[in-house]
């Protein structure tokens, strides 16, 4: 699908008639960076800087309103309040237990005075229209936003219920940097990254598109989506993105190339309107990462803290997941998500299990009687084949996809009643299969493709969530492949996003984990929300042989800034040729796989290749094993975008083995369980099957994870962060000397060396990484 949007937008600084002029900034709490609110002839502007270089030069800001005068002009300035904020919070899961979040703040409330302005009715505005914008100023960064009050001082806003046609918020970069940027799109982010020049987005728009997702929904030839990863020619790091995005459109950018402005491009509704507001209310934040060095913008809190603090009570529920799946025999095409093949359309039960459903006068598909077509995945022999690989090597859980009535004829059939999240397929034994998982420490994990039907999903979810607690599920990957219903909205408008929040919300409410596919991009709400274990929101492994050799190495500077993803890593087959004949070769080792465990922080990972895909390589498969995926403390040692990443982190002991425990406490759930990456932190040895924690002690223990794009390349690895005067046991899984991954005549992406020495922190690690490469190391204290 393309379209193009031709909307000129007369968005110019003519709004400034003769009004108030003024200045008010703020500086970061090292004093580096000062944010600047400019009120100029009564149209308000900010500008940043760093070390009084300009950073983000003059920008307009505000918005256009339908049936209402715009909120750019005719400002005076009534008030500006300063405040500060330091503290330490401890994420429910994270890259670390401790986060610090200090800023200093300024608050600015403007006023267009009645009189000034044109009410709704086109009569003059009889009350103050008020806006306020938020500056949050932090050592890496500025977070600002609008906000509309419903009174100010005592008087009532005019705004009350508004509406934006457009954001007017400029970006305006003072060169023509290096960005790695995803096209603007209403529907997908499934793109490969291009690195390119600000300037060259426009002539690169084309190849932007290749080898992309499905519908796609453009708007301009130079929008591109946040996070938008930049670096400029002094080498300073500058990442625009949003954070908080709740009950508002998703924002991406337009690029003015002549003069290297981006203005706020939110994603319109069906109606076309940009953000349907009720004051009391504010917009998401407006986020500017800057940072010196690019480990600088991984170690950056900067989204998650300008989100706010948890609102769940109760935690308890939430862990860690390390999980295989029913599903790569799916994307690879060696297994089928459907059951027959009889049925070219489908029509659903709208009551289940009632075959005299009165509701709809139709004929319904009896699958009962439907022929298998011997393809379908989902089914119990070949489950409890993953169920007994999954629990013999240590793992959490397993996510089983195409259990459910209605793949025939889901993809691309735009159907409002796609399925129903009740109703099995007739081989899969959905109690007792739960049963036989808990019985051997493991946990299901629910699959909800909405085909992108949100109505659909929200009349059974419910439903759907009450079956899980039944069984014992307690987290669902949910999917919203295809074309929105309601139709004419995008991915990303505002009632969608408000979907993908109400699923998170409602989930939580059964203590239920949430890891969506295609939905909205993150941005930091995990925070408030930590059920929202993971998203995918970007281009996965999925997309096989057509992610380019660097891509993961992009990501953790763009998509990652948000939140965790899903990115379902630990393909150690990458030829796909070898599993269907139409299949091609992935570009990367299996130490590249490896390593993504490391440079990924996602709290819910996946060991994503068949059982016997890692049979002939379990020694590689145990550093999959032993890595933990919730981390007290992170360490990012190298890293450049589209280049490579070299992570070090430290795991969080009280998390290790929190789904393990879990699953002991379901009626039918085996007890002391031991999850793998425990029984490698506290050197329990494989004879040992059930163990107690209470009274035993950890090791201090360290993970390393490197990848690299196409280059082999060598790094230095001071191992300065262990404990001094201790012994570690190290293992290193490195590539081979003829490893490479790249689809030519070199290609062999199987060959891994494995060396265990002792080191200490007075040890140099010096690791080679093939083209389209990678490493591993454990450290386990002796
Ligand atoms: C797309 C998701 O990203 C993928 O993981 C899933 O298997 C399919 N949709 C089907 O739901
Ligand atoms: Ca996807």
């Amino acid at each position: 699908m393309k379209k193009i949007l031709l909307t000129l937008l007369l968005l110019t600084t003519a709004f400034c008639a003769k009004g108030q002029t003024a200045h008010e900034s703020v500086k970061s709490p090292d004093g580096r960076m000062e944010a600047t609110f400019l009120l100029l002839d009564g149209c308000p502007h900010y500008q940043l800087t760093r070390d009084g270089k300009p950073v983000v030069a003059l920008s307009q800001m505000g918005f256009l309103l339908e049936w209402r005068d715009d909120l750019a002009h005719a400002f005076v300035l009534k008030e500006v309040q300063r405040s500060n904020f330091d503290e330490v919070w401890h994420p429910v899961l994270g890259e670390e237990a401790n986060i610090s979040n200090h800023y200093n703040e300024m608050l600015i409330t403007l006023e267009q005075p009645v009189g000034s302005i044109e009410s709704m009715d086109h009569s003059t505005e009889t009350r103050p229209t008020v806006m306020q914008i938020r500056f949050r100023l932090y050592d890496d960064g500025l977070g600002f936003r609008y906000e509309f009050p419903m009174r100010y001082n005592g008087i009532d806003n005019a705004l009350v219920c508004f509406w934006f046609k457009e954001e007017l918020t400029q970006f305006v970069m003072t060169g023509d940097h290096t960005a790695w940027w995803i096209p603007g799109d209403y529907d997908t982010q499934e793109y490969n990254y291009t690195e390119s020049r600000l300037s060259q987005i426009d002539s690169l728009w084309e190849k932007s598109h290749e080898h992309g997702g499905w519908p796609w929904t453009d708007f301009s030839r130079t929008g591109v989506q946040t996070a938008l990863q930049m670096r400029t020619d002094d080498g300073l790091y500058i990442n625009i993105h949003e954070a908080a995005t709740l009950d508002y459109p998703t924002m991406h950018l337009n690029l003015d190339p002549k003069t290297f402005t981006f203005r706020a491009w939110l994603c319109p509704d069906a109606a076309g309107y940009k953000g349907r507001m009720q004051a009391p209310c504010h917009t998401p934040w407006r986020t500017i990462m800057v940072c010196d060095k690019a480990t600088d913008a991984l170690r950056s809190r900067l989204i998650l803290n300008l989100n706010d603090p948890c609102a769940l009570d109760d935690v308890s529920w939430i862990h860690p997941v390390k999980y295989m799946g029913v599903w790569w025999e799916m994307i690879s095409g060696k297994s089928t998500w459907n059951y027959t093949n009889d049925f070219p359309s489908v029509k659903l039960n709208p009551e289940p299990g009632n075959s005299q459903s009165s509701i709809l006068n139709s004929q319904f598909t009896d699958f009962a009687h439907a022929k298998p077509n011997g393809t379908h995945g989902a089914n119990n022999a070949n489950v409890r084949r993953y169920i007994d690989f999954a629990a013999r090597h240590g793992f959490d859980a397993l996510l089983i996809e195409g259990w459910n009535i209605g793949w025939e004829d889901w993809y691309g059939k735009q159907k409002d009643f796609v399925f129903d999240f009740l109703t099995p397929y007739p081989d899969f034994d959905l109690p007792a299969l739960n049963k036989y998982a808990h019985e051997k420490g493991i946990r299901l994990i629910m699959h909800h493709e909405s085909s992108a039907s949100t109505v659909n999903y929200e009349r059974w979810m419910e439903k759907a969530y009450n079956l899980m607690n039944q069984y014992g599920y307690d987290a669902v990957k949910s999917g919203y492949v295809g074309t929105i219903i309601p139709f004419a909205e995008g991915h990303y408008s505002q009632p969608i996003n408000n979907h993908y929040h109400y699923a998170i919300v409602e989930a939580a409410k059964h203590h239920i984990m949430v890891n969506a596919h295609e939905a909205v991009r993150p941005t930091g709400l995990y925070r408030t929300w930590p059920n929202m274990i993971g998203n995918e929101s970007a281009m996965g492994t999925e997309f096989r042989e057509r992610i380019h050799p660097g891509h993961t190495t992009i990501l953790p500077f763009t998509r990652l800034q948000g939140g965790p993803m899903d990115y379902t890593p630990g393909i150690f087959e990458p030829d796909m040729g070898k599993i269907v004949p139409w299949g091609k070769k992935m570009q990367h080792t299996i130490c590249n796989q490896l390593g993504l465990y490391v440079t990924f922080y996602s709290p819910l990972q996946m060991a994503a290749d068949f059982p016997e895909h890692y049979e002939p390589y379990l020694d590689a498969f145990q550093f999959i094993k032993d890595v933990a995926v919730d981390w007290d403390t992170s360490i990012y040692l190298y890293a450049e975008p589209g280049d490579y990443i070299v992570t070090a982190r430290k795991p969080k002991v009280s998390s290790l083995n929190k789904a393990a425990d879990g699953v002991g406490q379901l009626p039918d759930g085996k007890k002391n369980v031991i999850s793998n990456a425990s029984r490698y932190v506290y050197a329990i040895p494989d004879t040992v099957s059930i163990f107690n924690f209470q009274f035993s002690i950890p090791k201090d223990t360290w993970y390393i994870g490197g990848i690299t794009d196409e280059n082999a390349r060598e790094f230095a690895i001071k191992l300065d962060f262990l404990q001094p005067g201790k012994t570690y046991d190290a293992i290193i899984y490195t590539d081979a000397k003829d490893a490479s991954g790249i689809p030519d005549d070199s290609y062999n992406p199987y060959g891994y060396t494995i060396t265990k020495k002792k080191v200490t922190s007075k040890t140099t690690l010096k690791l080679r990484m093939a083209p389209c490469g990678g490493f591993a190391v454990s450290l386990r204290e002796r």
